[in-house]
């Protein structure tokens, strides 16, 4: 079989680690050009040398603050100039934070919104600009908390809900362009996000063994969601969290 991403170029955001980076790893084995955006230098062009390593291609460190519209645009043409084309994108950076509802701040919920909402926004965006006659694919990582969550977490779940509705939103605009926007909701995945959850270092949630998957359940999906075997999906939000979302 062809790989899948053959001559497309997909920029990953948070790609540094975690989901991240094994996200860049499938499109990059899947013969994606690959422009691996993350907030530090050196752990980006560590994971960016490793896939050069183990896969050959093309898999370029990119340093990039999602929040910031100016570097997102950077970004983008960074990918344009060095590959010429704009196929995927996956907004994958994310940032949780704990208060309870009567500690926020503005300050604190605009942090959150920053990175979770906007970082994607400014991408769909890029993609918008760039995509070219053959259209696009945006994936982005959502969380289960889009659609059911804990305490102490609102700007977090909030931002997730929102980045639905901006799938939607893109699935809509990206019709007549051949761009799919789709998301997919993780479940508890085993990143150093998941175990620094304050939450379940309290005991106030708890985690059944088999509701923990691992980033490459994740990264399965994403390449599944940005390539033409889902030609037909759009405006979707996949689940990926071993039923836990299913369950009473
Ligand atoms: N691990 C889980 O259980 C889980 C569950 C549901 C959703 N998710 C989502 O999956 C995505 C990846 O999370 P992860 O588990 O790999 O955690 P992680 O903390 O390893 O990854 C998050 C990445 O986002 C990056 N990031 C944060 N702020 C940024 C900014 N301003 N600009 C650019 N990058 C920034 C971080 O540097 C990090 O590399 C996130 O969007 C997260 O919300 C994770």
């Amino acid at each position: 079989m062809e790989p899948r991403f053959r001559d497309k170029v997909a920029i990953v955001t948070g790609a540094a680690g975690g989901i991240g980076a094994a996200i860049v790893e499938r499109l990059a084995g899947e013969g994606a050009r690959v422009v691996a955006a993350g907030r530090s230098e050196d752990t980006t062009r560590a994971v960016a040398e490793k896939i050069v390593g183990q896969y050959g291609g093309e898999t370029l460190p990119f340093v990039c603050d999602v929040g910031d519209e100016a570097q997102v645009a950077a970004c983008a043409e960074m990918a344009l100039q060095r590959f010429g084309r704009l196929d995927v994108v996956v907004n994958n950076a994310g940032l949780m934070t704990f208060k309870t509802l009567a500690e926020w701040t503005a300050e604190d919920w605009l942090k959150v919104l920053r990175v979770d909402l906007l970082g994607a926004a400014f991408f769909t965006k890029q993609m918008f600009l760039h995509a070219g006659t053959a259209g696009g694919a945006i994936v982005n990582i959502a969380s289960v908390h889009a659609e059911r969550t804990t305490a102490n977490a609102a700007p977090y779940s909030a931002a997730k809900a929102a980045v639905l509705s901006l799938t939607r939103t893109a699935s809509i605009e990206g019709r007549d362009r051949k761009i799919r926007a789709n998301a997919i909701l993780p479940g508890a995945i085993d990143t150093p996000m998941l175990w620094e959850n304050p939450n379940l270092k309290s005991g106030a949630e708890t985690l059944d063994k088999r509701d923990v998957g691992q980033p490459r359940d994740i990264a399965a999906a994403t390449a599944f969601l940005a390539s033409d075997d889902a030609a037909f999906v759009t405006g979707a939000s996949l689940a990926v969290d071993g039923g836990r979302l299913a369950k009473l």
